[in-house]
């Protein structure tokens, strides 16, 4: 990623998603090098990169099925060899989208190895670098479903994202004397294809958020650029929640 004018290198994990991309452009646009991680959308990924492209900075696809144990180990024994100065763990889903009287042990550790897991261990991973140099941002995407617990047809979900929250503390403290800055993003009901995986009523939805409208990525992009990248020297440990009012 030797790209000499940049900002820094952030990864931003899955960013092949509607969030993940618009994050990545907003870095692009601020002169950062961006190493986009993703799973299965492969086309995506590849468009996303000759898009980033044309900000002149670089920009390395890295994939990795976080679900995968033994892709999750591959995909940080890469990154053990990169400087990051900022990771985004925004890749998320909820595996088993049923009442939670159907869950199964696998469903729910499934939807924590990806939501909760995974972003662990790769703040881990990148964190003793960021500290060894004096700066690191991380930003996780958390959810509104931490702030009111989530539906009954997704309570693992919501679980996963309130002990993604867990880690922003621990992490905060601990970077808070190397100048490594970690905090969190709790998204409200935003317009992505996420909605299309799990469907819900979206007019009943939208009539219990106060500015009656739904959020868009790039309002969640704007934020993660603000709180991940050189612009933020002062906020750390801090929850922003991006929902409209709720
Ligand atoms: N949209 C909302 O209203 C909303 C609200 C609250 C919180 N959030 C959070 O915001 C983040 C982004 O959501 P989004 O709406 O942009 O979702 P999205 O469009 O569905 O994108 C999800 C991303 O996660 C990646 N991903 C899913 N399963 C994965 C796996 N097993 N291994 C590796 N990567 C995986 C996908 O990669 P591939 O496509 O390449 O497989 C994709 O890049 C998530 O953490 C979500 O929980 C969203």
């Amino acid at each position: 990623m030797g790209n000499k004018g940049s900002k820094g290198t952030v990864l931003i994990t899955g960013a092949t998603g509607d969030i993940g991309r618009a994050i990545a452009t907003r870095f692009a646009g601020g002169g950062w090098n961006i190493i986009c991680h993703y799973f299965s959308s492969k086309e995506r990924a590849v468009a996303l990169k000759s898009i980033i492209e044309k900000y002149k900075v670089n920009c390395a696809l890295f994939r990795a099925n976080l679900l995968s144990e033994r892709q999750l180990s591959v995909f940080i024994s890469r990154l053990k060899k990169i400087n990051i100065d900022s990771l985004i763990n925004n890749a998320g889903t909820c595996v088993g989208h049923k009442h939670f009287d159907r869950l199964t042990v696998r469903d729910i550790t499934s939807t924590f190895m990806v939501n909760t897991f995974a972003p662990t261990l790769l703040a881990a991973a990148v964190f003793k670098r960021m500290k060894a140099r004096r700066f690191g941002r991380v930003v996780n995407i958390s959810s509104i479903a931490a702030k009111y617990g989530s539906s009954s047809h997704s309570i693992h979900y919501g679980t996963s994202k309130l002990a993604l929250e867990g880690l922003t503390k621990t992490l905060a403290r601990e970077g808070a004397k190397h100048n490594v800055l970690v905090n969190t993003i709790r998204p409200g009901v935003i317009n992505t294809k996420f909605h299309k995986k799990f469907p819900k009523d979206m007019k009943k939805r939208v009539k219990l958020i106060p500015l009656r409208k739904i959020g868009t990525p790039a309002d969640i992009a704007d934020m993660a650029y603000c709180l991940g990248s050189e612009k933020n020297n002062f906020i750390t440990n801090e929850i922003i929640t991006i929902s409209g009012g709720e």
